[in-house]
């Protein structure tokens, strides 16, 4: 595998594999098994795979999360490596903010898929996901692109906007991957204290559970069920428990107002942000 620390050597490196179907797997790093399964099917789809590892400034509305967001560069190489990766793209923040550190006023139409969910609690954060992602597009070029159903809303959004803007990637989703005891893998989990690990799952046994609510009991009382149940565990606060249409992700209120309805949800646990999604119909 090769190592590319700017855009001069990502280009030597892509010139050097010369493949056909040039898979992308952006990440922000601190690799775990999530990232994983979805390096392994891009090498099994394409002719080589770009994993990009590069903390994007200009996604985080918080200042402290953007400093504490784990950062495993060396460790990632060989994580990346074993799962078939063939570039590992590293780069600086001014190859890819080549105007000014961070900075990027670009605004995006992200077809109002911003505007629930994780939209009016992370101000600015789709927007710069966008960025970044878009730059990732121009600068690798990739035929297929990975991402994972546990950002099931940023993975929305980079469907409206690659169709949008006419972007030749094809966006594959990959289902969540979790741990034995249900927990959505996330590079966040390596910041929980031992305590906070064992309360997590309490997350997804939660949110399982209203698959059994939907038709029994009313939008609004499954979302509460959720919350309280959350809740009733001392680690665990509940930001949010939206049950929305999976497409737009507008809330709604009744069980056959969209075809496809999903639970959406933020936890705290202890000082440690967690999001999962669960489809429901
Ligand atoms: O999902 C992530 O890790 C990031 O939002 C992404 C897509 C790599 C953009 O920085």
């Amino acid at each position: 595998m090769i190592t590319a620390r700017n855009l001069a050597d990502l280009e030597s490196a892509k010139k050097s594999l010369n493949a056909k179907i040039l898979g992308l797997v952006p990440t922000m790093g601190a690799l775990h098994e999530g990232h994983a399964t979805l390096i392994r099917k891009a090498a099994a789809e394409c002719d080589a795979v770009v994993v990009s590892d590069f903390v994007n400034p200009t996604q985080f509305n918080n200042q402290d999360d953007f400093r504490t967001y784990p950062r495993t560069l060396e460790s990632d190489g060989v994580f990346a490596a074993s799962a078939g990766a063939d570039i590992l793209f590293a780069p600086g923040v001014e190859d890819m903010y080549p105007e000014g550190s961070g900075i990027d006023r670009k605004v995006f139409d992200l077809g109002g898929i911003d505007r629930y969910g994780e939209g009016p609690r992370r101000p600015g954060h789709f927007n710069g996901m966008a960025q970044i992602v878009t730059r990732l597009f121009d600068t690798v070029k990739p035929d297929k692109a990975y991402f994972g159903e546990k950002d099931y809303q940023q993975l929305a959004i980079i469907e409206y906007f690659t169709k949008n803007l006419r972007y030749p990637v094809e966006i594959v989703r990959c289902p969540i991957a979790r741990a034995a005891d249900g927990l959505a893998l996330s590079s966040r989990n390596s910041l929980l204290t031992a305590g906070q690990r064992a309360a997590a799952p309490g997350i997804f046994k939660a949110i399982s559970r209203a698959v059994e609510y939907v038709g029994k009991m009313s939008v609004d009382d499954a979302a509460a069920a959720v919350r309280e149940e959350i809740d009733g565990n001392s680690f665990l606060r509940t930001e949010y428990v939206e049950i929305a249409d999976e497409a737009t992700m507008r809330p709604v209120s009744s069980w056959d107002e969209a075809q496809g309805i999903r639970l959406f949800c933020a936890v705290y646990d202890g000082n440690v942000r967690l999001i999962d999604n669960m489809k429901l119909k």
